[in-house]
């Protein structure tokens, strides 16, 4: 039920740190966090995770890759599910295939399980809901312990799923011990906590810039790259406005052609190495009159910008920096007055190819 919350979207934004914390619990064993060690076995085993998933899921599979390989030590390859049955690449010798997705229904994903279990090959599945397609049909399952995300568009089942993949590359490999591992999550759902405490805020940006606009730009480099991609998303699907996520330095390529006065460009910095370049081009676009706005870490951020987020582990920085892109996409959506909940033309699962 939605209790309080005039829509599904933001109960779940707001559920967030307690999905984090619930997280911590069901994965805590004897006072470690763990996994079954048949399946931190078979993880270890393999020569490459090829993650298999569709929209939001696909973009928190990327960074799911991250983690894996900086955290986990493990190489990664991520793949549209849509995509892999026809472009199948040349697997490695020992692959473990990892399906990410909530329902666990996602036609296009089982039909990528259909077709490497023909092959032989081992999986393990993510998901929310226990006892789904997905879960059955693979060899292992993950749970998400998200509780039932209802609205369509996905939000606390993405920062489950970098969650519970945190633990997992955390497990594999040995960057990252126990206590680090339990601490660093702890102050990602402190964090985002503080987010949802700034709803005005979003409110405002949503108000001032995307009310009215046609198109928007969602810009970052290295790892708040993806977290644009996912943003542009969010953003896109609940509130039709035309929105694509780039590699801040691809802009001038060619997508700065597009900017116009008075396009909104909001650009994610989390991390101190890309800072200064991801603010060149902030700046690229604000001489050709876009509207800029900055979502940035504290300890690298400048007065100017809009939403300064406290740090976190710097490869857990897409836990936090997609809450205020959530959130920015509900007011954007609530400022258009539009469902919501139930945006035109998508299902919460989808079941045919
Ligand atoms: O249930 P799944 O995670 O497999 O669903 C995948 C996508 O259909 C889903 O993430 C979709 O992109 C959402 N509407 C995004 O908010």
């Amino acid at each position: 039920e939605k209790g309080v919350y005039p829509h599904f979207m933001l109960k779940e934004i707001d559920e967030q740190p307690f999905v984090i914390r619930r997280i911590i619990q069901e994965y805590e064993k004897d006072g470690k966090l763990q996994i079954d060690q048949e399946i931190v076995d078979t993880v270890k085993e393999s020569d490459r995770i090829y993650i298999i998933a569709a929209g939001t899921s696909y973009n928190a599979g990327l960074i799911g890759k991250q983690l894996l390989e900086k955290i986990g030590n493990k190489p990664v390859e991520v793949h549209i599910a849509s995509e892999f049955v026809y472009n199948t690449p040349i697997v490695s010798k020992k692959p473990l295939f990892l399906f990410v997705s909530q329902s666990g229904e996602t036609a296009d994903c089982r039909a990528v399980l259909v077709k490497i279990k023909k092959l032989g090959y081992k999986s393990l599945t993510l998901t929310n809901v226990e006892g789904s397609t997905l879960s059955r049909e693979a060899d292992y399952t993950l749970l998400l312990h998200a509780g039932p995300e209802i609205a369509v568009a996905s939000t606390k089942a993405y920062t489950a799923n970098i969650a519970v993949l945190t633990i997992l590359s955390a497990l594999i490999g040995d960057n990252m011990n126990h206590e680090e591992l339990h601490h660093e999550l702890s102050i990602v759902a402190t964090v985002i906590e503080s987010i949802c405490d700034e709803k005005e805020l979003f409110d405002e940006i949503a108000g001032k810039y995307l009310k009215d606009t046609r198109n928007c730009f969602y810009i970052g480099r290295h790892i708040d790259y993806y977290v644009a991609l996912e943003a542009a998303l969010k953003l896109k699907e609940i509130s039709y406005i035309q929105t694509e996520g780039f590699a801040a330095g691809e802009l001038k390529h060619g997508t700065i052609a597009l900017i116009e006065k008075g396009t909104p460009v909001i650009a994610v910095i989390s991390q101190d190495e890309i800072n200064l370049n991801t603010r060149s081009n902030v700046k690229e676009v604000k001489s050709r009159g876009g509207n800029t706005v900055v979502i940035s870490q504290k300890s690298i951020s400048q007065k100017t910008d809009q939403v300064i987020i406290d740090d976190v582990h710097p490869t857990l920085t897409p836990l936090v920096t997609i809450v205020p892109t959530q959130l920015i996409a509900y007011y954007a959506a609530l400022h258009r007055d539009l469902d919501i909940d139930k945006p035109r033309n998508l299902a919460k699962s989808v079941t045919v190819e």
